[in-house]
């Protein structure tokens, strides 16, 4: 049986015919930008997270690059980002003429830890930004008490919950997500959002995303184009609903591949401080990684190894990286490995997955 790395279909067949009567509604209904159903998806989330703001923007990039302008981050100001996440999460501070300052992380959580920003942070720090990785959730709260406000990236992390039942995007000054199709939480094209429980973060953001204006007849901040389209606000707000079965769906994958002895031949990824995260990769560790996705293929089974190359050893952030000595990332890109998981993913795949890497994961793990 192929078991594939994830799978957007099987969740979206039962909305299909929904989504399909929403998309032709906001087709006949003519308003495309920053209407009635932007608004609407802003107010669920808001409702969802447990939060005062969402604003709706392009994608998660850009709510990366305007929640850090709304928080007030500007040229020359430095910000401390994981170097093993996306790409995004870097380039969204160099590109407003920030400096990202690269911290280390635990490779048994993927997060960052109150230590490893600790050693990251300058005079200059102006905010630090946690990655959510793979659905994990960083210590939001004891990073925030070394004093220096927190931006959480929880792209890949949407309904993801702490120990508390608190949920990810809720635990920092501001949050942002990504929509993107394959994440927890996928439109149907580019989308994000940001969300706050700060005021005047909220208007600045909201005014950064409408070319820095409240009624494009006067400018009063040098803004962006960056606004989540109606359409896929409205299949959002029909999506939304569903999200947490989907990441109860997820958990139970996991525990499948626990229950099928996969930490018998892997390392397995911990939540972090005792959450549920809604793991949207699921990303064992082994010695040879390469090596077992190989045999997973020959298996019909896919995987992927998304971050071999850490932001700190990338092209692009040379002019940043210093000399960093970051052994944790190091690890975490040597040996990992995204296996399959869906909201859908079953015991049988599970146990096939773990046959698979059974028959080939030779060596230490
Ligand atoms: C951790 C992280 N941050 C930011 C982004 C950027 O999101 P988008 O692709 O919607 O711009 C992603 C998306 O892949 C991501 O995984």
């Amino acid at each position: 049986m192929a078991v594939p790395l994830f799978d957007t279909r099987t969740p979206l067949a039962p909305l299909r015919d929904a989504l399909a009567a929403k998309a032709a509604e906001v087709l006949d209904a003519g308003r495309y930008i920053l209407g009635p159903e932007v608004a609407g998806f802003e107010r669920d989330l808001a409702a969802h997270l447990g939060t005062d703001h969402v604003v709706g923007v392009a994608n998660g990039t850009d709510a990366l690059v305007l929640a850090l302008r709304g928080m007030g981050v500007g040229p020359g100001d430095d910000v401390v980002v994981p170097s093993f996440t996306f790409y995004a999460s870097a380039e969204a501070i160099a590109v407003i003429g920030a400096n990202p300052v690269f911290c280390d992380i635990d490779p048994v959580t993927f997060c960052v830890t109150p230590e490893t920003v600790r050693a990251a942070l300058t005079r200059e720090t102006k905010v630090v930004m946690v990655v959510h990785l793979f659905g994990n959730i960083a210590p939001v709260e004891a990073i925030a008490a070394l004093g220096v406000p927190v931006l959480e990236d929880a792209a890949q992390a949407a309904g993801s919950r702490t120990a508390d039942g608190r949920r990810a995007g809720t635990l920092g000054a501001a949050a942002t997500f990504s929509f993107f199709p394959s994440k927890n939480l996928g439109a149907f094209g580019d989308a994000g959002a940001v969300a706050t429980g700060d005021d005047a973060i909220a208007e600045r953001v909201r005014m950064l995303r409408f070319h820095g204006s409240r009624d494009k007849v006067s400018f009063e901040l040098v803004g962006h184009n960056s606004r989540l389209d109606e359409l896929q606000a409205a299949l959002l707000r029909l999506t939304l609903p569903h999200l947490d079965e989907w990441c109860d769906g997820r958990r139970a994958a996991a525990a499948h591949y626990d229950a099928a002895g996969l930490g018998d031949h892997v390392k397995l990824p911990r939540p972090a401080d005792g959450c549920a995260p809604a793991w949207h990769l699921y990303v064992i560790r082994h010695e040879q990684p390469d090596q077992l996705g190989d045999g997973l293929k020959q298996a019909g089974i896919g995987s992927k190894r998304y971050y071999a190359v850490p932001l700190h050893r990338q092209v692009a952030m040379r002019p940043w990286a210093g000399g960093a000595e970051l052994p944790g990332t190091d690890e975490a890109a040597r040996t990992h490995l995204a296996i399959p998981m869906s909201p859908v993913l079953d015991r049988a795949q599970a146990d096939e997955v773990v046959a698979a890497v059974k028959a080939c994961a030779s060596g230490s793990t």
